[in-house]
């Protein structure tokens, strides 16, 4: 954890593959985490949702329809939310056409097998967890199996981030070796309660200003940013301070790193 006022040195900052090296292999799956690796990314984030059947899956929006073929397999079942499936349903569907064909077959990945694809590897995991109203308790469910895989996960990377401040707070009581990240962008005032119970804040970087990179590294916590593929922005970041820069694209963030 960095403190006070220091800078992150350009190779301190960590690469975070946003939803995987999302602009090369389709999003949230286990391929764009593989090229994320390639390309030599230090974390993959991910976001989680439930299933019908309470399983969490690796996907972005709350319904299956932007990035499968599931009005193709089930054309019956709008508005194709992913509450509404089982996890068997899901894993019928074709999540990497939609991207290119190079990548047909490609599955929607549960969070376990995620984990325990990375669990030999280098990466580390950043995992989302989002918060569709007719999924009340996915937190648990998060907790339940982050505790179960605490085991076999060991010192690996990991940390949980949410837009919904609250629940997170909820979700640390429940597990609370599990680094915490909040996204959004708290008032400078709220830093010390929120700083009790998470350990980065992430907000999107045209809400950055290296006064406030500052005010978040007093309370101990590390800033992480999302989401660029600009080289000029990436190289202001870096000068920022921050911590870790999301990016769709990870081979450009490295290439800007070495440059800084
Ligand atoms: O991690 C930040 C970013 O992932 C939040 O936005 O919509 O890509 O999940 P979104
Ligand atoms: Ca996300």
């Amino acid at each position: 954890v960095m403190t006070g006022t220091a800078s992150a040195s350009p190779r301190e900052v960590d690469t975070i593959a946003h939803r995987g090296a999302s602009a090369y292999a389709p999003e949230n799956t286990l391929a764009a985490c593989a090229v994320a690796r390639i390309q030599r990314a230090d974390v993959c984030e991910f976001d989680i949702q439930q299933t019908k059947d309470h399983q969490l899956v690796l996907m972005h929006d709350a319904t299956l329809t932007r990035t499968t073929d599931v009005e193709k397999v089930f054309p019956r079942r709008s508005p194709w939310r992913v509450s509404n499936f089982t996890l068997a349903e899901i894993q019928r569907l074709d999540a990497g056409s939609w991207f290119s064909s190079r990548y047909r077959g490609e599955r929607v990945p549960t969070l376990g097998q995620a984990m325990r694809a990375l669990r030999n590897t280098e990466i580390g995991l950043l995992l989302e967890i989002k918060h569709p109203p007719d999924s009340p308790d996915i937190d648990r469910r998060v907790a339940a199996e982050l505790h179960d895989a605490r085991a076999w996960w060991g010192r690996k990377r990991l940390t949980v981030q949410a837009f919904d401040w609250r629940s997170m707070r909820a979700f640390h009581s429940m597990v609370p070796h599990v680094p915490i990240a909040l996204l959004g962008k708290p008032a400078a005032d709220r830093l010390p309660e929120l700083a009790q119970y998470a350990s980065g804040i992430n907000l999107p970087h045209r809400d950055l200003t290296p006064g406030y990179v500052e005010d978040v590294h007093d309370q101990g916590m590390r800033v992480f940013t999302w989401s660029t593929r600009r080289p000029p922005v990436i190289r202001r970041l870096i000068s920022y301070g921050v911590d870790g820069i999301m990016t769709n694209k990870p081979d450009r963030l490295e290439n800007a790193k070495r440059q800084s």
